[in-house]
C-alpha cells in the first residue's frame, strides 16, 4: 500500500564512555519502517553481555565524580541539550516519521515539549532546596539536636523506554537523572532506538561528560533480564508494557523502580456532560498515533440517558478522520507498529464482533494498517472491554448511572488515567473520588501534560510517580546530617 522511501538507511553506534561504538560481534539488528514494505531505515549493534557490561561500567565510574558537579553546571548541560533538540527539529522528527510510523505534526511536538521538558528539569533542578528539621518537636527532645536534609543521586539510573514516545519518554528519564547527580544507562526500544540513539547524541554534543549516558542497544528478550538484573545498576525507571514491567519486578530485588506500564482509561459521560465537548475529546484522546499511547482513551462509559445523542457525535468524528501515510499526507491514522501488533488488535475486533457487539466504524484492515473502529453495545463478557489494545479501536459500554460506571472502572486491572464528562461540580468530584486511578481528568481527555504535573499509575498500571519534581525526587534520597550541639 505505501510506498518504501529509501536513501536514509544507516549503521547506527552505541555510546559508551563518550565513544561510538559499533558491535565488536558484528551482530546488528535492522530496523524496518512500520510505513512502507521492506523498507529498511538502519540498523544497531545487537551488544553481547560484555559490552553491556563496558556500558555500565563506565556509568559507573563517571557517576563518581558528576555527582560533585554543581547543579547550575549540570543544568546548563541540559539547557544547551534542549537547543540542540530544537535545532535538530527536522532530522529527528523525519527519523521519527520513518522508525515509528508518528505522523509529522505529533514527531516535531514530541520533540520540541521534550526540549520544554529539559529545560524545566534544570529550572527545577536550580531551584529546589533542601531543609532543616529541628528534634525538640518530637517528644522527649531538646533544642540541640537539629538533621539537615540534602538530596543525594542513587548511583547509576537504568533508562528503559518504550517504541511510542522514543524522544520524550527517553527525554524525561535522562534529564531528571543526571540533573540530579546520576549517570544513565539508556535501552530504548529496539523499534525506537534510532531516534533514542540520537538524543543520546544531543546530550554528547551539549557537554555531558563521557560515561555520564551510555546506551545500550539489543532486543529485550534477549538481553533484558541480563541488565535489569545486572550488579552495578542501582535504580530502573521503565516504560512498556504491563507483562515486561511485572516480569521487571519480580525478577530484580533490592532496586527501586519507577514504572509506567498499560492503561485503560475511560471516559465516563453523565448525563448533564457537554456532549460535543465529550466528543471532541474522546475522539482526539482514542484515536490520535492510531490509539498507541498509554493514556489513550480505551473505553466509553456513558449513561443510558445520552447515549445516544453521545454515539452519534462520536461516530461522525470518527468516520472523518484520515487514514494514510504520515510521509505523505497529514493524516490522523498510520499504520501500527508491526504486523503482530495489528494481529492482536484484530483479535479483539473479531472476538467483540462475534460476541455481538455493534459495529459503528472501521472493522477494516490492510497489513498493519488497522482502520479507526468504533464498537457500540459493548459488554463486560468481551476482552475489548478489559484489554489495551494500543490500536484504534473504541469499545462504548452503555451504563444505567455513574455508580455503575465507576464500578466497571474500578474492576479494570489497570489504573492509570480517567476522564469524567459533567457540567455539574459535584457530580465530578463524586466520581473522581471513587476512581482508582492516577489521575482524573475532569472535561478532558486523558493525557500526561503538562510534564511537571504528578503522573503515575496505580495497580497494573506503574509504581511510583513521574513528572518533572517527581521524578528528581524519585532518583535521588534524602539524606540526614544530624548536628547534636553539646551545650
Ligand atoms: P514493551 O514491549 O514492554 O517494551 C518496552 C521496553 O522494554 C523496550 O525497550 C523493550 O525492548 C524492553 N524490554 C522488553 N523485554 C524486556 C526484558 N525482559 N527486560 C528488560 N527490558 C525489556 O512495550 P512497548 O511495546 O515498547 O510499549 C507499549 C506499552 O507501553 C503499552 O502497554 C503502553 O501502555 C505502555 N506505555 C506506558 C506508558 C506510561 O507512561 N504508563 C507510556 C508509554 C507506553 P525491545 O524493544 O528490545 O523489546
Ligand atoms: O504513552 C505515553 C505517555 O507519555 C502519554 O503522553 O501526552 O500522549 O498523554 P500523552
Amino acid at each position: 500500500m505505501f510506498s518504501c522511501i529509501r536513501g536514509k538507511e544507516r549503521t547506527f553506534r552505541n555510546l559508551v564512555n563518550g565513544e561510538w561504538l559499533s558491535s565488536e560481534s558484528g551482530k546488528f539488528i535492522e530496523i524496518y519502517s512500520p510505513i512502507g514494505e521492506n523498507c529498511l531505515v538502519g540498523k544497531v549493534p545487537a551488544m553481547t553481555k560484555e559490552e553491556v557490561d563496558q556500558s555500565i561500567k563506565s556509568a559507573k565510574i563517571a557517576q563518581n565524580e558528576w555527582r560533585n558537579v554543581p547543579v547550575s553546571k549540570r543544568a546548563d548541560i541540559l539547557y544547551k541539550a534542549a537547543d540542540i533538540l530544537v535545532e535538530k527539529l527536522d532530522d529527528i522528527a523525519d527519523i521519527m516519521m520513518r522508525e515509528i510510523g508518528k505522523d509529522r505534526k505529533s514527531s516535531e511536538s514530541e520533540i520540541l515539549r521534550s526540549a520544554d521538558y529539559i529545560r524545566f528539569t534544570a529550572d527545577t533542578a536550580k531551584n529546589l532546596s533542601g531543609e532543616s528539621i529541628p528534634g525538640d518537636s518530637f517528644p522527649g527532645f531538646k533544642r540541640n539536636k537539629i538533621s539537615i536534609v540534602t538530596r543525594e543521586p542513587l548511583g547509576v539510573v537504568l533508562a528503559i523506554s518504550p517504541f511510542n514516545y522514543p524522544i520524550n519518554l527517553a527525554a524525561s528519564k535522562i534529564a531528571p537523572a543526571i540533573v540530579a547527580g546520576n549517570s544513565v544507562v539508556l535501552k530504548p526500544a529496539t523499534q525506537g532506538s534510532l531516534c533514542g540513539l540520537y538524543l543520546a547524541k544531543v546530550f554528547e554534543q551539549a557537554g555531558a561528560p563521557a560515561g555520564v549516558l551510555n546506551t545500550i542497544t539489543g532486543r529485550g528478550s534477549d538481553i533484558g533480564d541480563y541488565i535489569v538484573t545486572h550488579p552495578e545498576i542501582d535504580f530502573i525507571n521503565f516504560t512498556g508494557s504491563t507483562d515486561v514491567g511485572t516480569k521487571i519486578s519480580r525478577i530484580t530485588a533490592m532496586v527501586p523502580l519507577l514504572m509506567e506500564l498499560g492503561g485503560k482509561d475511560a471516559a465516563i459521560v453523565l448525563k448533564d456532560a457537554d456532549l460535543d465537548l465529550a466528543a471532541s475529546n474522546i475522539v482526539a484522546g482514542a484515536y490520535s498515533y492510531s490509539g498507541q499511547r498509554c493514556t489513550a482513551v480505551k473505553r466509553i462509559l456513558v449513561v443510558n440517558e445520552v447515549a445516544d445523542k453521545l454515539v452519534e457525535k462520536v461516530k461522525e468524528k470518527v468516520e472523518k478522520l484520515k487514514v494514510g501515510n504520515p510521509l505523505e499526507e497529514d493524516v490522523d491514522i498510520v499504520p501500527l507498529i508491526d504486523e503482530r501488533s495489528a494481529d492482536f488488535v484484530w483479535e479483539l475486533i473479531d472476538e467483540a464482533r462475534e460476541k455481538g457487539a455493534h459495529l459503528l466504524v472501521g472493522g477494516k484492515r490492510d497489513g498493519n494498517m488497522i482502520y479507526p473502529t468504533l464498537f457500540d453495545n459493548v459488554t463486560t463478557d468481551m476482552r475489548l472491554a478489559w484489554e489495551e489494545p494500543f490500536g484504534p479501536v473504541l469499545p462504548i459500554i452503555r451504563v444505567k448511572d455513574k455508580d455503575e460506571a465507576i464500578e466497571i472502572a474500578n474492576k479494570s486491572e489497570y489504573g492509570l488515567q480517567s476522564s469524567v464528562f459533567t457540567e455539574n461540580i459535584n457530580e465530578a468530584f463524586y466520581v473522581a473520588d471513587r476512581l482508582e486511578v492516577g489521575t482524573v481528568q475532569v472535561n478532558n481527555k486523558t493525557e500526561r501534560g503538562p510534564d511537571h504535573f504528578p503522573f503515575s499509575g496505580v495497580k497494573a498500571s506503574g509504581i511510583g510517580t513521574q513528572g518533572i519534581r517527581y521524578s528528581i525526587e524519585a532518583m535521588s534520597r534524602p539524606k540526614a546530617t544530624v548536628i547534636n550541639i553539646v551545650r
